[in-house]
């Protein structure tokens, strides 16, 4: 079980709060009087730098971070998450995505038995039927071979493929991978337009096998087959990923065609598991064996690594400092490689729909700030758009930013200008321009003193952005897998300090269930009166205009 500590009750924190109002955190001052700063605050291991010196932290801040971590117990929640131990509370299951990726011999039990079998058969019904599939040994019912691949799911069933899948993009195989996830008929309608049934294979991922948008796209994806191929071809052209073998058998996918995960795999930390097979097809078994073992390394870090230098641990640390010491209400994920253009997208379901959450483990609800909105895009884009708020508006926004040394593509001097970027931003939003400096660059550009006077404020920079840098060698399966997994253990340790459960999500319920009973109010043509006077003007307005 995971310890049920208010974070607020601890020594730590209350040090850790007292130390706040005491200081004021410069980091001009802090780089000043420190020239050993980088090398106190930042990890560099194998495949990575991880700088975290840019933090508006000094040396006792770090201290007492560490012992709230401590304070906290978190080796112990480390240790009873891998373990298996039924850390999901409010759902009665453990919670071992993990296990996805651990390729010891070691045994880890649930409910008595050794899941390890398990994952290793469903391992290599993947790859086999990876390999039929991108050989073109398997054939579609007209004989052809499989040049589409479309992968209906929403949530965690498409938006962790739909990332790797992106940044994988340099290892593809001849396969086309293509997503649907809403349930807006635009989105199956425009991918179906450029698609032919013959040479088309569907996964329809689903741990439930009962989401409305997943079902929904399903049964479209099916007429849309069946207008060529007959009932008795779907099974060439249809599979599924889910933990609900009996409804994918009643939707009609045949019992070989079913790749099984498990209810101690969370929607949100499923890409290890089956609900990868769009990733296998997509860049081949052997780069997602890679994926999977870059994943565990972080997890053999993560666990075994002193806390001082712990990368998740610092990570989550920091967050939280800003979270609930500097009131940071969002957290900017901002990578700086095209590859990565949906990861942002994707760490919002993994941090905000993991703790996003008001009730302590305690059932409790709490009296201080959890998980902060999550967000970004890639740079350079990024700098176009929004960067110009994170530099002169109003809010401390805390951002990660993401690169690597070596380009996929060596394209003349794209790679020194994309990181000539990356480093001037991080510099920038830790030192920015004093009143002092932007007074002395206008006198320079020669215009009169009054104009000076009425400019300067506007070409001041605040600073005092913190930032962590994290640079990878080179965008390989391996360290996509190490990053995915920092950023996942890193949701872990602030899920554990915050005092929520991380691994449930029943804020997703009241709009599913109230759009189950407006459904059906929008299949009849009364008029409606059972709302509130907006819903009912809304649906009215709706129905007399469809
Ligand atoms: O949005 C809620 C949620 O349960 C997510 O956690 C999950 O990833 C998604 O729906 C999809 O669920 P399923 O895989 O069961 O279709």
């Amino acid at each position: 079980m995971l310890p049920k500590i208010n974070p607020t009750q601890t020594e730590a924190w209350k040090a850790l709060n007292t130390h706040f109002a005491q200081n004021d955190f410069e980091l001009r001052s802090l780089f000043q009087y420190n020239p050993e700063r980088f090398n106190q605050f930042s990890v560099q291991r194998e495949e990575y730098l991880f700088d975290y010196s840019k933090n508006l932290i000094d040396a006792k801040t770090f201290e007492l971070l560490q012992n709230l971590a401590e304070e906290s117990k978190l080796k112990s929640a480390i240790d009873a998450m891998f373990s298996g131990e039924k850390i999901n509370e409010t759902e009665g299951r453990a919670v071992l995505h993990t296990a996805l990726r651990d390729f010891s011999d070691q045994e880890i039990l649930v409910d008595g038995e050794n899941i390890k079998p398990g994952i290793k058969r469903v391992l290599n019904q993947m790859k086999t039927f990876s390999e039929k599939i991108i050989s073109g040994e398997h054939k579609g019912f007209s004989g052809k071979e499989i040049t589409d691949v479309v992968n209906i799911g929403i949530g965690g069933s498409d938006l962790g493929p739909v990332m790797v899948c992106s940044a994988l993009k340099h290892f593809k195989t001849r396969l086309n991978v293509h997503f649907v996830s809403n349930v807006d008929g635009n989105h199956i309608a425009e991918v179906l337009k450029n698609l032919n049934p013959e040479t088309t294979l569907f996964i329809i991922a689903s741990k439930t096998f009962t989401t409305q948008e997943t079902m929904t796209n399903a049964d479209s994806a099916k007429a849309w087959f069946l207008k060529s191929g007959k009932q008795e071809e779907v099974a060439k052209h249809f599979v599924a990923l889910s933990t609900n073998t009996n409804a994918v058998k009643i939707f009609g996918i045949a019992e070989e065609n079913i790749f099984e995960f498990w209810d101690w795999v969370g929607g949100r930390y499923s890409l290890w598991s089956a609900i990868g097979l769009s990733i296998v097809l997509s860049v081949g078994y052997e780069n997602f064996e890679q994926l999977l073992k870059g994943a565990n390394e972080s997890d053999i870090h993560f666990q075994t690594a002193d806390f001082k230098e712990n990368v998740p641990v610092i990570m989550g640390l920091m967050g939280i400092w800003y979270r609930n010491f500097f009131d940071a209400g969002t957290y900017a994920i901002l990578p700086y490689s095209q590859y990565l253009d949906r990861f942002a997208a994707y760490l919002q379901q993994g941090d905000m729909e993991s703790n996003g959450k008001c009730v302590d483990r305690n059932g409790n609800f709490v009296e201080y700030e959890t998980g902060p909105v999550i967000w970004g895009e890639p740079g350079t884009n990024g700098q176009h758009a929004f960067y110009q708020l994170i530099h002169q508006g109003t809010e401390l926004i805390p951002a990660d930013f993401i690169a690597y040394v070596k380009s996929c593509n060596e394209v003349s001097d794209h790679q020194e200008k994309l990181m000539a970027n990356f480093f001037a931003q991080t510099e920038a939003l830790a030192f920015g321009k004093t009143e002092e400096e932007a007074r002395a660059e206008l006198v320079k550009s020669g215009i009169s003193e009054d104009e000076i006077n009425r400019l300067v404020n506007y070409k001041v920079f605040h600073g005092n952005t913190p930032t962590n840098s994290l640079l990878f060698n080179t965008l390989t399966p391996f360290s996509l897998g190490q990053l995915i997994a920092m950023y996942e253990h890193k949701i872990f340790v602030q899920g554990v300090i915050w005092n929520v459960f991380s691994f449930d999500q029943f804020g997703v319920e009241l709009g599913k269930v109230l759009a189950g009973k407006i459904l059906a109010e929008l299949e009849n043509s009364e008029k409606i009166t059972s709302h509130d006077s907006s819903t009912n003007g809304l649906m009215n307005y709706f129905k007399d205009r469809k």
